[in-house]
């Protein structure tokens, strides 16, 4: 009996993690650069966990580290109430997430897309995944579709 009860909660889990991630932790993650989009009027911070951060040291950018997780954190432009020359971060709108494995995500360039849900991280279905992919193609694959190079060499 405890055995069946054992085996239901791990099936229960290892369900469940295919649809999220309890990886709220960004906010803990290091930099690896910012961007300023003119087009969408927005300020974004690009963080990776350890994984990303020790691969982006290493130039290991083709394909990124297996378990690499970028986070693109946006915000809206706003102007700082005490000096109007300074563009500063405004209401917050999302932090997005790009996760390497290969295998999983092999339909979109070895990159899960995602996005943080209160703090959990929740993966995109495969149809959506591929919507992002599609404008991530621009990044290139000799580029593992990544826009983003680190600033902090
Ligand atoms: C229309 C084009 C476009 C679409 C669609 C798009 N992205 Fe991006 N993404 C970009 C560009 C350009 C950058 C780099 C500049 C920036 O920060 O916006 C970027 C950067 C990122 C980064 C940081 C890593 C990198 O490649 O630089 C993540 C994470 C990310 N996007 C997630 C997503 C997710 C998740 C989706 C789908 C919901 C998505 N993106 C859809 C254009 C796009």
């Amino acid at each position: 009996m405890k055995k069946i009860v054992l085996t239901t909660l791990l099936l229960g889990l290892s369900f469940s993690a295919f649809a999220e991630q309890p990886i709220g932790e960004y906010k803990n993650w290091r930099l690896l650069s910012i961007s300023h989009r003119t087009d969408k009027q927005t300020l974004r911070a690009i963080l990776g966990n350890d994984a990303a951060i020790e691969s982006a040291r290493a130039g290991k950018l083709n394909p990124w580290a297996e378990g690499s997780i970028l986070a693109k954190v946006k915000w809206k432009e706003s102007i700082h109430k005490n000096w109007v020359a300074a563009i500063v971060p405004g209401e917050f709108e999302a932090a997005e997430a790009m996760v390497k494995d290969s295998k999983k995500y092999a339909s979109t360039g070895g990159w899960g897309f995602g996005k943080w849900q209160d703090n959990n991280l929740v993966m995109f279905d495969e149809a959506k995944s591929k919507e992002c992919f599609a404008c991530h193609m621009a990044a290139e694959q000799k580029n593992d579709y990544v826009f983003t190079h680190s600033a902090l060499q």
